[in-house]
């Protein structure tokens, strides 16, 4: 069983689809804490599916390199096959990347290297583009340039604004998030080669 820690900022959705995937019990992953940075909408998932949640607050520590360690014992009591960023709306120090990179994966609203950053729906709303898409990517010292897991166009359509195209994206970022944990825990993905390459 591949043992996983889901850290959030918001509501929550996509790990709300990665719980419901684990309570198949054919699912070869399951959700062995939630962690949030604030006090996320999403932290009440944790009562509802009955699975533990912590919060580090960005704003309790003096600056972002302590709480980088604070968020690094708190997710390493749960001894992770995987962290998965999920909705983190901050940059994790190196620290992090160092304790848990290549097993640290982040889902991203747009078909990187595309828009990267916080607003990556927004912008491509804002560039006018035809289409964007959703990834699923390593995380590294960038800003969403690690490697990609997987990624899928999606086309943006006229009349579109953020929230209606967020809306779509996001099915895709929890299928492709669901294949990549179900493929991980099957030994058909391999983060550590394709962090190498
Ligand atoms: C996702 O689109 C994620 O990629 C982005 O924030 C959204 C998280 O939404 N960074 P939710 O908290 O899962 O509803």
């Amino acid at each position: 069983m591949l043992k996983l820690v889901v850290l959030i900022s918001g509501a929550g959705s996509n790990l709300r689809a990665l719980l419901d995937a684990s309570a198949d019990a054919e699912f070869p992953a399951r959700v062995v804490a939630i962690g949030a940075d604030r006090d996320a909408d999403g932290l009440a998932l944790g009562e509802e599916y009955g699975v533990p949640t912590f919060s580090v607050p960005f704003t309790a520590y003096p600056d972002r390199d302590s709480w980088g360690d604070a968020l690094i014992d708190e997710v390493r009591r749960w001894e992770p096959d995987v962290v998965v960023l999920s909705g983190l709306m901050r940059l994790v120090p190196p620290a992090v990347v160092d304790a848990f990179s290549p097993n640290l994966i982040n889902t991203h609203p747009a078909y990187l290297p595309e828009f990267p950053g916080a607003h990556g729906v927004r912008d491509a709303i804002a560039a006018g583009v035809t289409q964007t898409g959703a990834s699923l990517i390593v995380v590294d010292n960038s800003v969403d340039g690690g490697p990609i897991i997987a990624q899928e166009r999606i086309p943006v359509l006229p009349g579109d604004t953020e929230s209606s195209l967020h809306d779509r994206i996001k099915p895709v970022e929890r299928r492709l998030l669901i294949q990549a944990v179900l493929d991980i825990a099957n030994s058909h993905l391999d983060l550590k080669e394709l962090a190498r390459s």
